[in-house]
C-alpha cells in the first residue's frame, strides 16, 4: 500500500509565482509516489479572516488555483476542511490530550504575546481561541487521514512536532497504536523565487508576481524588475541578475545557456532580457491561467469537484474517529 501524504492549504492570499515553485509544484509532484490528499484549511483561515465575501473568494481562488496548476481530483483526494465534520470531532478529542503548556509554546501564539508585551498591552490582546488552539486543529487535519508524511515549510515544523506529541500521548494512554504518527518533510530544496525587488518573493514584501495575472499585467510587472544601470553594450553577469534567476525557473537548459551567453557578450540591454523573460513566463503560465479563468467562471462545477472530494475523504475520517472513540470507551 502506498504511503499517505497530506497537504493543507490556508486560503488567506492570492497565489503568486513564489507559491507555485515553492509549494504547489513540489506538493503536486508527490501524487506520483504517495496516496496524496490536499485540502483547503478554511477553518484555519477563519481565525484571521472575518469578512465573508473575502474569505469565500479566497477559498474559491485557491481551490481553482491548485486545480489549474495540475491537481487531478480524480487521482488524489481534494476537499475543504469545513466539509469534514470528523475534523472537529477529532479536534475535541485531541484537546483532552493536549496540555495548555504545549499551546503556550507555539511560535505564532508566543509571537503575538511578545508583540503585545512590546506595545504594553494585555498579553492576550487580539488572540482568539482559534489562534491559541490552531495546532490542535492542524493535528486533527493530519491525524484524521492516517498521514505518513506532511510536506511543509520550515515555519510549520513545530506544528507537526506538536501533532506527533499529541498522537503519542493518545497511543501511550491506551497502550495501542490508535493514531498514526505523522512525519514532516521540510521543503529544503524548493526553489527560492526572487521578487520584483530582488528580495525573496513574499506577500509581506509586496514584491509578488500573481500566478494568474492577465498577460498585460504580467508583462507590466516583469518590466518593473529592478536592474542596475549597465548600458546596452556592457557585458553582464547572469548569475547576479534577478531577471536571469527568474528566467532559470521557466526556461530549458538550452535557453538558459543561450541567454547567459548573450548577457556575457554584451550588446543586450535589460529591456531585451525582460522581453525574453516575459516570453518564457507567459509560455508556462498561459495554459494554467486559462484553466483558472474557466474554473472560476463555473462555481457550481468547482463545488461539485470539492463535494466529490469530501465524499471520498469522509469514510477515511470516520474510520479514524471510530477507532479512537472505541479505544476511549465512547462507542
Ligand atoms: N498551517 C498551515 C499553513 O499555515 C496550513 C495547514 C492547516 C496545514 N492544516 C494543515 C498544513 C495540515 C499541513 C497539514 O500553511
Amino acid at each position: 500500500m502506498k504511503k499517505v501524504s497530506l497537504t493543507g492549504i490556508k486560503p488567506t492570499g492570492s497565489l503568486h509565482i513564489g507559491n507555485y515553485f515553492g509549494a504547489i509544484k513540489p506538493a503536486l509532484a508527490l501524487a506520483a509516489e504517495y496516496d496524496a490528499r490536499y485540502f483547503i484549511a478554511d477553518y484555519h483561515a477563519l481565525n484571521t479572516m472575518k469578512d465573508p465575501a473575502e474569505l469565500n473568494a479566497r477559498i474559491r481562488e485557491v481551490a481553482a488555483g491548485w486545480l489549474a496548476s495540475g491537481l487531478d481530483p480524480e487521482r488524489v483526494i481534494f476537499y475543504r476542511q469545513s466539509s469534514i465534520p470528523e475534523v472537529f470531532e477529532l479536534t475535541a478529542m485531541l484537546m483532552a490530550f493536549t496540555s495548555k503548556g504545549l499551546m503556550n509554546r507555539a511560535h505564532a501564539y508566543k509571537a503575538a504575546v511578545q508583540e503585545n508585551a512590546a506595545r504594553g498591552e494585555d498579553p492576550d490582546a487580539g488572540v482568539n481561541m482559534g489562534l491559541f488552539t490552531y495546532p490542535v486543529l492542524m493535528a486533527a487535519d493530519i491525524i484524521l487521514f492516517d498521514s505518513d508524511m506532511v510536506p511543509v515549510g520550515k515555519d510549520q515544523v513545530q506544528h507537526i512536532e506538536m501533532a506527533q506529541d499529541i498522537a503519542r500521548s493518545v497511543n501511550a494512554n491506551y497502550r495501542q497504536p490508535v493514531l498514526k504518527i505523522p512525519q514532516a518533510a521540510v521543503r529544503e530544496n524548493a526553489a527560492v523565487v526572487p521578487g520584483l525587488d530582488g528580495r525573496k518573493m513574499s506577500k509581506s514584501y509586496g514584491n509578488v508576481i500573481p500566478l494568474f495575472a492577465p498577460e498585460r499585467e504580467l508583462r507590466r510587472l516583469l518590466m518593473r524588475i529592478v536592474t542596475n544601470s549597465q548600458g546596452v553594450d556592457e557585458p553582464k553577469d547572469p548569475d547576479t541578475s534577478q531577471i536571469f534567476l527568474l528566467y532559470k525557473l521557466f526556461a530549458s537548459p538550452e535557453e538558459q545557456a543561450a541567454l547567459a551567453a548573450r548577457y556575457r557578450s554584451g550588446g543586450m540591454g535589460w529591456g531585451e532580457a525582460k522581453e525574453e523573460l516575459f516570453r518564457v513566463v507567459n509560455r508556462e503560465l498561459a495554459p494554467p491561467r486559462e484553466r483558472f479563468q474557466a474554473i472560476i467562471a463555473d462555481p457550481a462545477a468547482l463545488d461539485r469537484i470539492l463535494a466529490a472530494g469530501a465524499e471520498k475523504a469522509r469514510p477515511i475520517a470516520a474510520a479514524t474517529v471510530k477507532r479512537f472513540r472505541k479505544a476511549a470507551g465512547i462507542d
